[in-house]
């Protein structure tokens, strides 16, 4: 396996960093990546085929768990009972009620409702350049999950503040600064959710919560603890990739002077410019996959964003191609862990992304957007934008 030595914050791949996954190709299915001491998978055929090997999973193999410090213990209390953390039979159970309610007769009922939410923030932009990040590409999101799981809107601002400080927990650059913040936002989430869980005891709804809610008084299927870990789960991946999908795809439409939206176009916004990266899985048995072996315990991560470049897959994978017929890129993952919530994401971002260019036809950018440096996320710090409406 050839080395790779590069910083996930040297400033240049911060900005692009699919220069460097095109090397890391060049040198085979996998790479070791020395900063992150870890083998890569790399390949769009070897990301797909680690993502559906039952021998690795996301739980780490309990002989290898690490002491977690007891200041970072509220933290990880919340994300041992995350379906996102753990495997069968626990994630089956959990993700098998998650879906029940998320079925796609429930997210296509939210198409009018999505729609009606894009209209109301375009007619708040102000007639001076703005951040569409804030204007848009949070609120539609944030909104939308907060309505599906029955969370009160007014607390949209709390939600996107907790969210940020705890998925900041997953980026290269961690510091005590970063994970203090993560664990106040952690325990600041859980005390509202045990509270809030409390009035809709009483005061059940037609919304995921109520259907969580029911499913834990039915006793056998759902711990209180693990109805905290879902619905903070599903607030916080319910919005976060989302907000830097649109961004990263209005940015690259209106670069590239695209406003047609349709299904093609959308599914290339996802696949040309994904928010997430990397995804880890623990080796559970000794396995040789693509000529390497690898033993429990090892790490292997897949790189999405690599993947969905490969040029063995997709012709001229390095151009936005808005008629592209593909195969199904691999930016919601795949296997047992794949992405509950792509489609809802994909309905967002198509509705979204038509009412924008709809409406604001004169979008443009008024300055050269700048990705932040918080990898495995890949997106904005903002995106800068004027339109006359
Ligand atoms: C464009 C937007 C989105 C992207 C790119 C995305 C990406 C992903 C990826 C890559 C995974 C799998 C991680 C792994 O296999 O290790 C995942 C899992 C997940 N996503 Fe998303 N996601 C998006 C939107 C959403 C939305 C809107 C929701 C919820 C409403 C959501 C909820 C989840 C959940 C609950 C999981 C865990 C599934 C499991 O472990 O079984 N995601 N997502």
């Amino acid at each position: 396996m050839q080395k790779f030595q590069k910083s996930p914050t040297d400033p240049a791949f911060v900005q692009d960093p699919y220069p460097f996954y095109a090397q890391a190709r060049g040198a085979g299915d996998f790479i070791w990546w020395d900063d992150f001491e870890m083998a890569c998978a790399v390949s769009h055929k070897m990301v797909h085929a680690v993502l559906r090997d039952k021998r690795m999973g996301r739980e780490c193999p309990p002989e290898l768990a690490p002491d977690i410090p007891a200041h970072l213990r509220p933290f990880y209390d919340v994300e041992d009972h995350s379906m996102l953390a753990i495997e069968p039979p626990r994630h089956t159970r959990l993700r098998s009620l998650v879906l029940r309610a998320f079925t796609s007769r429930t997210v296509a009922a939210l198409g009018p409702d999505i729609r009606q939410l894009c209209h109301e923030l375009i007619d708040m932009f102000p007639n001076q350049p703005f951040d569409l990040l804030t204007y848009y590409a949070q609120p539609v999101p944030v909104l939308i999950i907060a309505r599906l799981l029955g969370v009160p809107e007014e607390r949209a601002d709390d939600l996107l503040r907790w969210s940020n400080a705890m998925v900041a927990m997953y980026q290269a650059r961690r510091t005590p600064e970063i994970e203090a913040a993560a664990v106040a936002a952690t325990n600041d989430f859980v005390a509202f959710m045990r509270g809030y869980i409390q009035v809709r005891r009483k005061t059940p709804a037609d919304d995921l919560i109520s259907t969580l809610i029911a499913a834990e008084e039915d006793g056998a299927r759902l711990s209180e603890d693990e109805l905290i870990s879902t619905c903070i789960l599903l607030l916080n991946a319910g919005h976060e990739a989302t907000v830097h999908t649109l961004g990263n795809g209005t940015k690259t439409l209106l670069e590239q002077g695209l406003r047609e939206i349709d299904e093609a176009l959308v599914e290339e916004v996802i696949r040309y410019d994904p928010p997430l990266h990397l995804f880890t899985r623990w080796v559970y048995e000794d396995v040789t996959l693509g000529g390497q072996s690898f033993k429990r315990g090892d790490q292997i991560a897949c790189l999405l964003g690599s993947a969905n470049r490969d040029s063995q897959v997709y012709t001229d994978a390095d151009s936005f191609d808005p008629t592209r017929k593909a195969p199904q890129n691999n930016s919601f993952g795949g296997g047992i862990h794949f992405c509950v919530g792509a489609p809802l994401a994909r309905l967002e971002l198509q509705i979204a992304l038509e009412v924008l260019f709809e409406r604001c036809p004169d979008l443009r950018l008024t300055e050269a957007p700048v990705y932040g440096d918080v990898y495995h996320f890949h997106g904005l710090e903002r995106l800068m934008v004027s339109t006359s409406r």
